[in-house]
């Protein structure tokens, strides 16, 4: 609900207000975002009585110190000394703007834009404002999303003057929160290690969050929190922010000489510069805001909510997303089509339904220095080419998906050889590669439109229901011979991108789109309006997966998350985890497996069966639950996923201590007065677990390192402690006491064993009882 209450414009969702004042001057003051109210609403905003010295005043008929005020947008010039979210050579070639309210319209629905957006808004307000002396419009446009209590905001800027307006700077929102003691929780990393949460503390200056490469990054996710300092998961109050973007972003929270929060996010103006011409206009990426008065759980859930129902395409959301096998870290670029169908075929009887053919399958791609461009299948590899092998896989009655990676381009390739001039570089400068490989100029509307007569002619060629987008480079050389002003370039890169993704969601809407970019290099509200899901990591290791999956479910939903099980030792830390932890940790997302089932041992073969069985009776809840996260200790986490009264809670043990504490199972969100049956899901033992304590456990007359018990080994595994408990949700939710875990002495079927990197499964379901 949108509406005005004399000069005040009150935006509402279902538990939150959001309000801003129309001033006498024609400045737009932030006045609350917080937790539904009625209050006064004159009471609600900060009172200035005095001024505070050395200010500059707006003008003589209104002196008002716009350096004090809290503003819903600011701009150069007339007295506030912030961070500006603006800068622009105005068309009369200053920098100073005078920008005041001119009108304003609310209308239903979204806002109908060229960039990707939330769409099915509740309600949206245009507020339009205008510089008379350089003829020029901004429009401030915000829209409702009433039950997941989001509001996105966004900028539209119009020049109507004869002469050119430069923009260098101009982001798609700014709110100002007249207090300072919060702590800002961002999500960075890089390859393998993404959006690891870190918390830092804000004092006065300026905190940013950025990223140059070109995409929205591994480095930060565009997606942040700032959170009272006594907030944590359940309790307290945090602001959530993220945007619509999968280029350079840039957001900053400034705190003022006053201790006031100026938040802002937007595109970043690294090499950024964008002409606009006479009646021309600049449109930004879109933002979108929660607030939760209930801990950073309760934010989660709004923006879960939120991407669920607004963001990702209508067609995916709550679709049920199938359990792929890739054979990537299975074959790399070492398969044929012998092999393919071998482990294809092995997929499927363990459970699998989507088959997909990672990269190395056209032209001469060998290894990653060649064929990025042509995707001719390579006959060498499947002589009979991409049609028959995905019906060999349709007939397996599983779905066939295949791997590109579109924006590239190798040197070594028919493309690069016909067009070199596809390929970015500034001219006369030999370009920098990245994986071997340059990227395409996406700001060049021959190349757009080649890569797309490329893709769909491929797709076109075979049954394809699943296509993985990769992307594995920074930008650099950024240089297009199409632009006028090379500062258009990152954002005119986005731009080609957003329209082949477009035009390919458009004509193949039934193929699901999960994007990747080295892992989690693009994981943003962006490429999510058009592909559902993205591969969070290259990192498959549980261990160091949990943190990444922590930190993505902050901000974004489980069914966007893709997540796979794959082998141990695992390939980048070296570290062997138990087969049931891998699963047990990619179960809280969409599942798959990314190894070779084809050499697993026979209770291997048994467990993950079991795996994906439990999964399939699940999903709804793994993919599509609420999420919550426990007040993590350490590094144990635990997480839990509910629907409907039934609850399953993955715990994690990274390092066991020596005779470790009793423990407590604890579930959120259970009715107190129902009654619970839970069950721990059974966890495979394997004997070489125990490597020569095996002679403790059971009594074996042979070496544990034997032949004997190397065969014994594949098949036998040992019983482990299940749990099996009535309870109601009154004891859930004050804990109820676990099985011990093994404290060094005696092995039995009754102690739980989890050791280093043990993890468990435990499913509370809503029993009725007479
Ligand atoms: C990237 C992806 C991997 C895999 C390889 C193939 O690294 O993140 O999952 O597809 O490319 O080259």
């Amino acid at each position: 609900m949108i509406y005005q209450k004399d000069s005040f414009i009150c935006l509402e969702t279902k538990e939150l207000s959001y309000i801003f004042e129309i001033l006498p001057s024609g400045h737009l003051e932030h006045v609350y975002f917080g937790t539904k109210t009625k209050s006064k609403l004159t009471d609600l905003k900060v009172k200035i009585t005095a001024g505070a010295g050395s200010q500059v005043l707006y003008s003589d008929d209104h002196p008002i110190p716009l350096d004090l005020l809290p503003l819903e947008y600011s701009f150069i010039g007339k007295g506030d000394y912030r961070l500006m979210p603006f800068e622009a050579k105005m068309p009369n070639g200053s920098f100073v703007c005078d920008f005041k309210y001119k009108s304003h319209t609310i209308i239903d629905d979204s806002y109908d834009y060229n960039l990707p957006h939330a769409l099915n808004a509740d309600k949206t307000i245009i507020v339009t404002l205008y510089d008379e002396v350089n003829n020029v419009e901004v429009d401030l446009i915000y829209s409702t999303f009433f039950e997941t209590n989001t509001i996105t905001r966004k900028l539209i800027i119009r020049n109507m003057n004869e002469n050119t307006l430069v923009i260098r700077k101009v982001m798609s929102m700014m709110i100002d929160v007249p207090e300072m003691d919060y702590d800002l929780i961002t999500f960075d990393g890089g390859w393998i290690k993404e959006t690891h949460k870190h918390i830092r503390p804000l004092s006065y200056g300026t905190y940013s969050i950025e990223s140059t490469t070109g995409a929205s990054s591994n480095r930060h996710n565009p997606g942040f929190i700032l959170a009272k300092k006594d907030t944590n998961e359940d309790y307290g109050i945090a602001i959530g922010i993220n945007l619509v973007y999968s280029g350079n972003h840039y957001s900053a929270v400034h705190v003022s000489n006053h201790g006031m929060m100026r938040v802002m996010t937007g595109i970043n103006p690294h090499c950024f510069e964008w002409p606009l011409e006479k009646n021309a206009f600049f449109e930004t990426p879109e933002a979108v805001l929660t607030y939760s008065a209930q801990g950073l759980n309760k934010l989660s859930h709004n923006m879960h909510d939120f991407i669920n129902g607004h963001i990702v395409p209508k067609n995916n959301q709550k679709e049920l997303r199938p359990i792929v096998l890739n054979n990537w870290e299975a074959f790399m670029f070492d398969f044929n089509q012998r092999k393919i169908i071998n482990l294809a075929r092995k997929a499927k009887k363990l459970g699998v339904e989507m088959f997909v053919l990672d990269d190395g399958w056209f032209s001469n791609r060998n290894d990653d220095t060649k064929g990025l461009g042509d995707y001719d299948v390579n006959r060498k590899k499947l002589p009979s080419g991409l049609d028959k092998l995905a019906k060999k896989i349709n007939r397996m009655k599983m779905g066939f998906g295949l791997w590109f990676e579109p924006e590239m381009v190798n040197q070594d390739s028919k493309l690069f050889t016909m067009h070199p001039e596809f390929a970015i570089k500034v001219p006369y400068l030999e370009p920098s590669k990245g994986r071997n490989q340059l990227v395409l100029d996406l700001c060049n509307d021959k190349v757009v439109r080649y890569i797309k007569e490329n893709l769909f002619n491929t797709i076109d060629c075979a049954n394809i229901s699943y296509i993985k987008w990769d992307m594995n480079r920074h930008i650099s050389d950024m240089y297009s011979n199409k632009l006028s002003n090379q500062g258009m370039f990152f954002h005119k890169y986005i731009l080609g991108l957003y329209d082949i993704l477009k035009d390919l969601k458009t004509r193949y809407p039934h193929i699901l789109l999960e994007t990747c970019s080295s892992g989690g290099n693009r994981f943003d509200l962006g490429m999510l309006t058009f592909g559902p899901q993205v591969w969070a990591s290259d990192n498959t290791d549980p261990m160091t997966r949990l943190k990444i999956q922590e930190g993505l479910s902050y901000l974004y939903p489980l069914s966007t998350i893709s997540c796979h099980v794959s082998e141990a030792p695992h390939a980048q830390t070296l570290r062997k985890t138990p087969l049931e932890t891998r699963f047990n940790v990619a179960s809280f997302g969409v599942l798959g497996y990314e190894l070779d089932v084809r050499v697993l041992k026979p209770y291997e073969r048994k467990a993950v069966k079991e795996q994906i069985a439990f999964y399939k009776k699940y999903r709804d809840i793994f993919q599509y639950g609420k999420f919550y996260r426990f007040n993590r200790k350490g590094n144990d986490f635990q997480f839990q996923v509910s629907k409907d009264d039934t609850h399953i809670i993955g715990r994690y043990q990274t390092i066991v201590d020596a005779s470790p504490n009793f423990e407590k199972l604890y579930l959120k969100n259970v009715n107190e007065a129902n009654t619970y049956s839970v069950y721990s899901k059974p966890n495979v033992l394997n004997i070489d677990r125990f490597g020569h304590l095996i002679k403790h456990a059971v009594k074996v007359p042979f070496k544990h390192d034997g032949l004997v018990m190397r065969i014994i080994g594949k098949y036998k595994t040992l019983d482990n402690a299940q749990t099996k408990l009535l309870v109601d949700g009154a004891a859930l939710k004050n804990g109820v006491p676990l099985k011990q875990q093994f404290m060094g002495t005696y092995y039995n079927t009754e102690t739980r064993l989890l050791g280093d990197y043990g993890s468990e499964l435990y499913v509370a379901e809503k029993i009725e009882v007479s």
